[in-house]
């Protein structure tokens, strides 16, 4: 077995300067990085198997579906890096099918991916494992060195590159190109637009999971950030937005009130709200569009009950 595990998240935390700017902001904002401490990994993992929340699971079973089409579109694969592996359950599926020689993975919750990657690393002893806890937008390239020269397979599924407004996920995109080498591909999983109620619901379970993601937030930051947040006092918010095609999740204060954040107050009105998530959903077409702009051409395609897998080369 081989595995290498490198902390390098506490060096790059910037949540007090992202949040105290996102706060000092308007509208409100801050970026849904900040969800994953511990309690908001596993609050991930609950929302994943909540009835209205059909995302991971319709992923799941378009890759147990397709994955002999996969495997024989991608070939042999020497390498794979995965950024935002959260808790490593999804690149199993290709390590099975590929058996590639080096895996790499990247997320921003370090105790969670340590002992994710590991378990990854005693499952598959032929596959040289690395983990490095980062944010990956900070360190893309310096993770690259992991690998050494391409052509790399970079895996984002999940629909994460939902998370990024459009322009963003373009930039992102155009990162992943450099990384993976010029014979490099990219497998990206992304959710389709859909019946807007269905969307809807998605974000607005009726066990309450997804409010209680948002509002760990709240709780993330009066802990680690000396605030007195009152949870009681902000509303998570969640909503479709046909026009934009993407989910907002806002924090809605109840009440006008004044919060201390490491040291600094901020006023909120009643009724204002702090962004805290985009959820972007795109037709097929649109995203090869889209990532074609990011110097990718569309390889092929599967889809499955409203989710799609697209490879790249
Ligand atoms: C991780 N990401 C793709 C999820 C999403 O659907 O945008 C995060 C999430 N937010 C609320 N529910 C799930």
């Amino acid at each position: 077995m081989s595995f290498v595990f490198r902390d390098f998240s506490a060096a790059e935390s910037r949540l007090r300067a992202d949040v105290l700017a996102g706060l000092a902001a308007r509208p409100k904002r801050i970026p849904p990085k900040y969800f994953y401490d511990a309690a908001g990994c596993r609050l991930f993992e609950s929302i994943c198997a909540q009835p209205e929340y059909a995302l991971c699971r319709t992923e799941q079973a378009l890759m147990a579906t397709h994955l002999p089409a996969i495997a024989a579109a991608l070939g042999r694969v020497e390498s794979i890096v995965e950024p935002g592996a959260g808790d490593c359950s999804k690149v199993r599926r290709l390590l099975d099918a590929l058996r590639p020689t080096r895996l790499l993975l990247l997320d921003i919750a370090g105790a969670p991916l340590a002992a994710a990657a590991q378990a990854v690393a005693r499952d598959y002893p032929a596959v040289a494992v690395s983990a490095l806890a980062m944010d990956f937008l900070d360190g893309l390239e310096a993770a690259g060195a992991w690998l050494g020269a391409g052509p790399h397979l970079v895996y984002y599924p999940g629909s994460s590159i939902g998370n990024f407004p459009p322009a963003a996920a373009t930039a992102l995109l155009a990162r992943f190109r450099r990384l993976a080498g010029a014979k490099g591909r990219l497998l990206i999983g992304f959710d389709l637009k859909k019946d807007p109620q269905r969307l809807h619901a998605a974000y607005n379970d009726a066990a309450g999971v997804t409010a209680a993601f948002n509002l760990n937030l709240l709780e993330r930051i009066n802990r680690e950030l000396d605030a007195d947040f009152d949870l009681a006092r902000f509303r998570h918010y969640a909503f479709y937005h046909p026009a934009e095609g993407r989910v907002e999740m806002h924090l809605v204060s109840l009440a006008e009130q004044t919060v201390r954040v490491a040291g600094e107050r901020f006023r909120f009105a009643l009724g204002e709200s702090v962004h805290t998530e985009h959820s972007c959903k795109y037709r097929r077409d649109e995203f090869a569009t889209l990532a074609a702009s990011a110097g990718w051409r569309l390889a092929d395609d599967w889809e499955h009950d409203g989710f799609a897998v697209q490879l790249y080369t």
